[in-house]
């Protein structure tokens, strides 16, 4: 189930973008609506920046420009995603109230000029950003047009003001109950940081030398909770006046807030994506980004609320995409489980701040490539129409959260280079690379449906999650675990004794040591995987009743293991203690997914081509530049391609730059996959 089915019913998938009519005269509106029509666009988002027109002195409100707006599009049949317009708050608000605009770390006062300047806990800012939702909640509850709210925008800054403070106080009373519970869990021993009182505590400002991490790791707890309850002020008085969907628009991997602890808040998961066109890991990323955000939904089918049709502004050198890159960026986002592909923007503004960035209509007008790109794109998306609504089936997990970031990218660690977010992306890479459905879940989350479960990199766990993810080998299933796991406990205390502790039993290891390695790596040696050379960290760690299949060969770690499996009746625990190569670690993973008894969607997939099954669809992307034979195996014979209208044999040519969606496949391994069970789309 998703907060879009009513909308996909009618629609198909969904296509449009950030619409922003308050930059244009209503003669250009008219235009921008005959232009949607023209490239299929059939849902936008209004509104998102609009609170100083929409409330231009406090309590006088100017509706009538949203009100033509909404009717044109209603009259069009393009749905409208109506944004509360709390991102930027006006510079009266600023004016009346100095307390709503935030303060940086240092003490300094965000102005006005910009956007997002608000302090989350500023009670003025609060009661005006709820005021002006429940006007326009009252006003346009039942406008035809209306099939999406969408609170703020991009929630994730930081405050570290007078107010906050109070705020970041009443919350840890709330979490630790009493100040010595609080000076147990932060360990305030410390660096005589032993507070007596709860009014002694602040945020982590700025300070000479390095923060308490329990300190860090909570205020950012605490923002992302502080976040959530200015969105839920909004979405409360939106959900009382009916039943439209209410939606946020995410970023990704972005550490500012838990997304995951926001999901029973939200009835669509929207994410803003914008992959750089000139890195070549870019669609990995990508696919990894577009798991978590399918994940964050338990599986139901989310918007891509935000990416870039051509270049962004905001990096300092902005290649564009190519428009072969635009078409596989949706189409991967689509394979990924999103029911829309959204853009910012539809018109390219010709002032403000954003006026170089790209948008699905340029400065130059209809009459250009990129927006024939565009056109053709909604032709596109409009033949997968019966996609939409469907699941992507996973047996893989990889399990990531907020917290384990957090507390990853702390400073002072063995190594800054170990990083969270690299080591996703590594294990990810080769699942996405064999076309392997991999839902990012966090490790709260029911693992039972499982058959793989990966920890690429899961620095601080909870006793309680660490017990469920045990728990997986014991029932059979097939657990990979990243260096340098569980090290902390929820609240940043290093476990003591072997590590990874919650796990020496289940993986049969026993961890002295972390010894990130120098420059040059070192060698590792084994029958299995032949020689390698591992890099930017290595492990002491013994084998207790594991299985090695990789050692460590020659310096302070000569004979000791790197690469270990544990087998436990049908179950078996994988260690990697180290950085291994990416075509290394291709290896370690696709045997942990054999040992599952994963199977990719095709034998093999040729080398640059990106395929991912969603439902009972197979999409091809080929962004090299030449032709390729795609062998679809024996199981393949009345396959056709959506975006052709055609039916293809069973070894379709993937052109160059092309990409085919292919239906009717059967899985080679003869399961049906509709009768599969999933841990991640109930
Ligand atoms: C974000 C914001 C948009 C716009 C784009 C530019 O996603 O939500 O308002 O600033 O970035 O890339
Ligand atoms: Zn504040």
């Amino acid at each position: 189930m998703s907060g879009l089915d009513a909308l996909t019913a009618r629609n198909g998938l969904l296509y449009g973008g950030d619409y922003n009519p308050e930059q244009w005269s209503p003669q250009v509106w008219r235009e921008d609506i005959e232009l949607m029509r023209a490239a299929r666009v059939n849902l936008v988002t209004v509104g998102v920046f609009s609170w100083s027109l929409l409330e231009p002195s406090p309590g006088e409100y100017a509706w009538e420009w949203l009100d033509e707006v909404l009717d044109l599009l209603h009259g069009a049949g393009i749905a409208v995603d109506l944004a509360t317009p709390t991102a930027s708050a006006p510079p009266w608000l600023a004016a009346l109230h100095p307390e709503t605009s935030a303060v940086d770390a240092r003490g300094v006062r965000m102005s006005v000029g910009s956007r997002n300047h608000w302090c989350p806990s500023a009670p003025a800012y609060r009661e005006h950003a709820v005021r002006i939702a429940s006007a326009l909640a009252q006003r346009y509850a039942d406008h035809p047009a209306l099939a999406l709210w969408h609170v703020g925008n991009e929630f994730g800054q930081t405050c570290w003001c007078d107010l906050c403070a109070a705020e970041f106080r009443t919350w840890l009373a709330r979490r630790y109950g009493d100040v010595d519970a609080l000076n147990e869990a932060w360990g305030t021993a410390f660096w005589s940081q032993r507070y007596r009182d709860w009014s002694e505590i602040v945020p982590p400002r700025a300070v000479p030398y390095l923060h308490n991490p329990a300190q860090s790791v909570d205020f950012q707890r605490f923002t992302s909770d502080q976040m959530r309850s200015v969105y839920r002020a909004q979405a409360e008085v939106l959900r009382a006046v009916g039943d439209t969907p209410v939606t946020t628009n995410f970023m990704g991997f972005f550490s500012g807030v838990d997304q995951h602890s926001w999901s029973d808040d939200l009835d669509v998961v929207a994410d803003d994506h914008y992959g750089d066109p000139q890195d070549p890991t870019s669609p990995a990323r990508s696919a990894l980004t577009h798991d978590l955000t399918r994940g964050v939904g338990r599986g139901a089918p989310w918007l891509l609320m935000e990416q870039a049709a051509g270049g962004v502004n905001w990096r300092p050198h902005n290649v564009p995409k190519t428009t072969t890159q635009m078409w596989h960026d949706s189409l991967r986002a689509v394979a990924h489980g999103a029911d829309g592909i959204c853009y910012f923007q539809w018109r390219a503004s010709s002032a403000g701040a954003e006026s170089f960035h790209s948008a699905l209509l340029p400065h130059a007008g209809p009459d250009t490539r990129l927006h024939r790109a565009v056109q053709a794109q909604g032709r596109g998306l409009e033949a997968l129409r019966s996609v939409a609504g469907a699941p992507v089936r996973a047996r893989v997990a990889l399990v990531f959260d907020w917290p384990s970031l957090w507390a990853g990218s702390l400073p002072a660690r063995p190594s800054d280079r170990l990083r969270v977010l690299d080591q996703l992306e590594a294990y990810h890479r080769p699942l996405w690379r064999a076309g392997i459905a991999t839902d990012v879940v966090p490790p709260s989350a029911d693992l039972t449906g499982y058959d793989l479960v990966v920890l690429p990199a899961l620095p601080l766990v909870s006793d309680d999650d660490a017990a469920a993810i045990a728990a997986v080998v014991e029932r059979g299933g097939a657990l990979l675990v990243g260096p340098f796991s569980a090290v902390m406990d929820a609240t940043t205390r290093v476990r003591t004794g072997p590590f990874p502790a919650p796990w020496t039993q289940v993986l049969g290891v026993a961890g002295q040591e972390w010894r990130p390695l120098p420059d040059d790596g070192a060698p590792v040696r084994g029958e299995r995987y032949g020689d390698f050379r591992a890099s930017v960290w290595s492990e002491l760690v013994d084998a207790r009743g594991a299985e090695v299949l990789a050692t460590y060969g020659g310096g302070d770690l000569d004979g000791d293991p790197c690469v270990l499996r544990r087998a436990d009746g049908d179950g078996a625990a994988w260690y990697v203690s180290a950085v291994v190569p990416d075509e290394i670690l291709e290896r370690i993973v696709l045997d942990c997914a054999a040992d599952a008894g994963v199977t990719a969607p095709l034998e093999h997939v040729p080398d640059g081509v990106e395929v991912a099954v969603r439902g009972d669809v197979l999409l091809a992307l080929n962004p090299t530049s030449r032709d390729v034979v795609l062998d679809l195996g024996a199981h393949a014979d009345d396959v056709r391609d959506l975006l052709a209208g055609a039916l293809v044999g069973r070894r379709p040519t993937l052109p160059a730059g092309g990409a085919l969606a292919l239906c009717g496949l059967r899985p080679a391994d003869g399961t049906d996959q509709t009768d599969q069970t999933s841990g991640g789309d109930e």
